[in-house]
C-alpha cells in the first residue's frame, strides 16, 4: 500500500512512517515543519534503509497536495496527523486551532477523495470523551464537541465531518484513531518527541529535567481522588501507537470506524517519574504544585475493540517507554537540532 502521511514528520508521523515502511509499505511525508524537523525524515530512512520522500508544505492547501500526488502518487491512503495540539495553547489561539485543524481535513479530503484514494486515517483524541463516569472510555463512550478547549472541539468537529463524508462515499473507508497519551520513543534512539520550547506534557517535561535542561519536575495536584492523589492517564508507547495504524490500515472496518489507541492501564504522575527515575538511575527534583487547569484526575480507556476488531493491542509499558524516551533523550540532548 502506498500513504501519504500529513503531518508525517511529527512525532507520531515519523514513528508511523517507521512503523508502515518496516510492514512492507510505502509511505510519501507531507510536513509544514511547524512543529517537526526534515531531520526525522533522514532518520526514518536511516532506521528503515528505505527511501523516505519528504515534502515540506502545507496540508490545508489544495494546490499543494494535488503537487503531491503529482509527484509521488497514486496513493492508496492518506494518513491525517497534520494538526496543532497543544491544549493550552488552544484555548489562547481558537481560530488557529479551527483554521488549521479542520481546514487541513477538508482539503486533504478533497484531493485524496478526487484522486481516487480508498482509505482516510484520522489521528483524533481521547479528550473528545465527555463524561468520567464512563471510564474506561469505549468507542461508544458519550462525546461532546462542549470541550474545554479548541483543540479537543476541534477533533470532535472533525469527527463529525468524517462520519458524514464517509457515508456519501462508499469508495472510501474513513477510520478515527482516539490516542490517549502518547510516551516514549523508538527503541534506536534516533527518532523521539522533541517539542519546541518547554514541554506542556509530562514525559518530555520529565526528558529535560533528565537531561539537566530543567531542574525539577512540578506535579501538578496531589489531592485528586486517585490512589496516590497524582493524575491518572493511559501512556501507549509511540511504538504500539504507531503500529495501531498499520493494523487500521490493514484491517480497518469498512465505512468509518473510530478505535480507541490506549493501554488500558491507567498510571499516575508519581508513577511514570518514578518509571523514568528508574530508567537513568537517579531522582529527579520534584515540587508539589497546584492543580493545572482544565486537567482532569482520571482518563483511560477500553482498548478491547482494536483488539477484537484489528488484532491490536499494547504491549509496551511505561518502563520500556521510560528507557527508549531516555536513550532517544540522551543520544539527542538538543532533539533533531543536533543534525
Ligand atoms: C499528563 C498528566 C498533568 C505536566 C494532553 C492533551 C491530549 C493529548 C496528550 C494530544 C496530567 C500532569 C503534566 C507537568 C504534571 N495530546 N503533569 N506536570 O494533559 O493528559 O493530555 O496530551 O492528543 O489531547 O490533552 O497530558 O502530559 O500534559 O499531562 O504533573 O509538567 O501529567 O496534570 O495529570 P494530558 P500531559
Amino acid at each position: 500500500m502506498r500513504a501519504l502521511l500529513a503531518g508525517g514528520a511529527g512525532y507520531v508521523g515519523a514513528h508511523t512512517a517507521v512503523a508502515l515502511l518496516e510492514a512492507g509499505h510505502d509511505v510519501v511525508l507531507l510536513d509544514d515543519l511547524s512543529n517537526a524537523s526534515a531531520a526525522a525524515a533522514d532518520r526514518v530512512a536511516k532506521i528503515t534503509g528505505r527511501s523516505v520522500p519528504l515534502v515540506v508544505g502545507d496540508a490545508a492547501d489544495d494546490d499543494v497536495i494535488a503537487a503531491v500526488f503529482d509527484a509521488h502518487g497514486p496513493f492508496d491512503a492518506i494518513v491525517h496527523l497534520a494538526a496543532f495540539k497543544a491544549v493550552g495553547e488552544s484555548t489562547q489561539k481558537p481560530l488557529e486551532y479551527y483554521d488549521n485543524n479542520l481546514n487541513t481535513t477538508f482539503a486533504l479530503l478533497r484531493v485524496g477523495i478526487a484522486r481516487g484514494i480508498r482509505s482516510f486515517l484520522f489521528s483524533s483524541t481521547g479528550t473528545v470523551y465527555s463524561d468520567p463516569a464512563d471510564l474506561p472510555f469505549t468507542e461508544e463512550s458519550k462525546t461532546s464537541v462542549d470541550l474545554s478547549n479548541a483543540y479537543s472541539k476541534s477533533k470532535r468537529m472533525n469527527e463529525v465531518v468524517l462520519e458524514d463524508v464517509a457515508r456519501v462515499n462508499p469508495g472510501l473507508d474513513v477510520t478515527v484513531l482516539r490516542y490517549f497519551n502518547p510516551v516514549g520513543a523508538h527503541p534506536s534512539g534516533l527518532i523521539g518527541e522533541d517539542p519546541k520550547g518547554i514541554p506542556n506534557n509530562l514525559m518530555p517535561y520529565v526528558q529535560r529535567v533528565a537531561i539537566g535542561d530543567l531542574d525539577r519536575v512540578g506535579v501538578f495536584g496531589t489531592d485528586y481522588d486517585t490512589p496516590d492523589g497524582t493524575g491518572l492517564r493511559d501512556y501507549i508507547h509511540v511504538v504500539d501507537l504507531a503500529e495501531g495504524h498499520v493494523a487500521a490500515l490493514e484491517k480497518g472496518a469498512p465505512g468509518y470506524a473510530v478505535y480507541n489507541l490506549g493501554t488500558g492501564e491507567p498510571v499516575s504522575v508519581l508513577q511514570l517519574v518514578a518509571s523514568f527515575e528508574e530508567a537513568v538511575g537517579r531522582e529527579f527534583r520534584k515540587e508539589m504544585l497546584a492543580r493545572r487547569p482544565g486537567d482532569v484526575a482520571a482518563t483511560y480507556c477500553d482498548p478491547s475493540k482494536a483488539e477484537r476488531e484489528l488484532g491490536w493491542k499494547a504491549r509496551l509499558t511505561i518502563d520500556d517507554a521510560s528507557r527508549d524516551a531516555w536513550k532517544w533523550q540522551s543520544q539527542n540532548p538538543r532533539g533533531f537540532e543536533g543534525d
